[in-house]
């Protein structure tokens, strides 16, 4: 079964392409290149240079590999940039989604498995939340999200497509062979800017510490990109099998402070790190953190780095080795 991966060359997507690589199966990967780095993809792994709504060359892809089932990393990914440029958003991850998905159709594709986010539940009401949850995003990252879960959903109900929505907490680290990691694109997630502040590389500041919270700075869920990719190979296997509409939050279930992340940077790095509270930033929720007991109990998902101070060593060792 050939696996067509989008956004390949991405953070996420980069990290399917070598699990599934290391796996021993057939995958394609395609990426615009727009943010992502074509190195993070393995030489041997086929690799086209594709918009996944050019419908023409996707469909061709689609048909010359014989692809049966696509993870859809594509996409754009900023909370913040969704709130001063959402027509970004709802082009490239709406409009985007729907054009790709109409190409699966077409093609006869089996299985689709979309990275949703924890940002379709806006700021939710019970926490931990669990998928059962009212969808509210309060951002247009969230929002064109939340429309594609949407678009999945009457399509496979219409067209047979087994699917699947994998609504991401903070996905952060890197992978343990170091062969991928965060890279490219605008850096605003707080692990990388934080790593990169105790590497001397960047100012570092928090957005705001009067929120609603313990310690007043936002509260989220972190997940190692590692475990975050197991899941989906997980999820592949139960759509091949004949499942559809799998909705599944992925992430621990714990919460994490930015000061938690603040002080877990400066043990792995042994530094003190300027950490000056700034404003808050747009968009922000006080507290995200899943419920993730349906990922655990019904698709069996074992994480393996369910630890803060892991995931950030992985990220410190990631951006230690890509800048010397
Ligand atoms: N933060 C700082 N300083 C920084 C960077 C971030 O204080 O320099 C704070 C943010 O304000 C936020 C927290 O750290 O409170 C986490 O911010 P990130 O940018 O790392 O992540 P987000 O929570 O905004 O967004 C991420 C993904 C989304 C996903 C969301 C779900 O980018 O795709 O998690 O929780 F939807």
């Amino acid at each position: 079964m050939t696996v067509l991966v989008t956004g390949a060359a991405g953070y996420i997507g980069s990290h399917a392409v070598l699990t599934l690589a290391d796996a021993g199966r057939e995958v394609v990967a395609i990426d615009d290149l727009s943010a992502g780095l074509r190195e993070l993809i393995p030489a041997a792994v086929p690799f086209v240079q594709a918009d996944i709504a050019d419908r023409s060359r996707i469909g061709a892809v689609l048909k010359e590999h014989r692809v049966q089932a696509v993870l859809h990393f594509a996409g754009s990914i900023s909370v913040a940039e969704s709130v001063r440029d959402p027509l970004r958003y709802y082009q490239n991850n709406t409009a985007g989604s729907a054009a790709l998905l109409a190409s699966c159709v077409e093609a006869g594709v089996r299985s689709f498995v979309f990275s949703s986010t924890a940002a379709v539940y806006g700021a939710p009401k019970i926490l931990p939340v669990p998928e059962t949850a009212t969808l509210a995003p309060i951002n247009p990252y969230g929002a064109s999200k939340a429309m594609t879960e949407r678009t999945l959903a009457d399509v496979g109900a219409a067209h047979g497509l087994n699917w699947a929505a994998l609504r991401y907490f903070n996905v952060a680290g890197a992978d343990p062979a170091l062969r991928s990691g965060q890279a490219g694109g605008e850096v605003t997630h707080l692990i990388r800017r934080a790593v990169l502040a105790a590497l001397g590389r960047a100012p570092f500041a928090i957005h705001g510490d009067d929120y609603p919270t313990p310690d007043g700075t936002c509260v989220r869920d972190y997940v190692h990109v590692t475990d975050l990719v197991a899941a989906h190979l997980t999820v592949l296997d139960a759509l091949a099998a004949g499942q559809s509409g799998v909705v599944l939050n992925v992430g621990y279930g714990t919460g994490t402070s930015v000061r938690d992340v603040v002080r877990a940077v400066e043990g792995a790095a042994g530094t003190t790190l300027a950490a000056p509270v700034g404003p808050r930033r747009p968009g922000d929720p006080p507290i995200l953190v899943a419920d993730s007991k349906r990922l655990r109990r019904d698709f069996g998902w074992t994480p393996r780095f369910e630890d803060l101070d892991t995931i950030v060593a992985s990220a410190l060792a990631w951006e230690r080795k890509r800048t010397g």
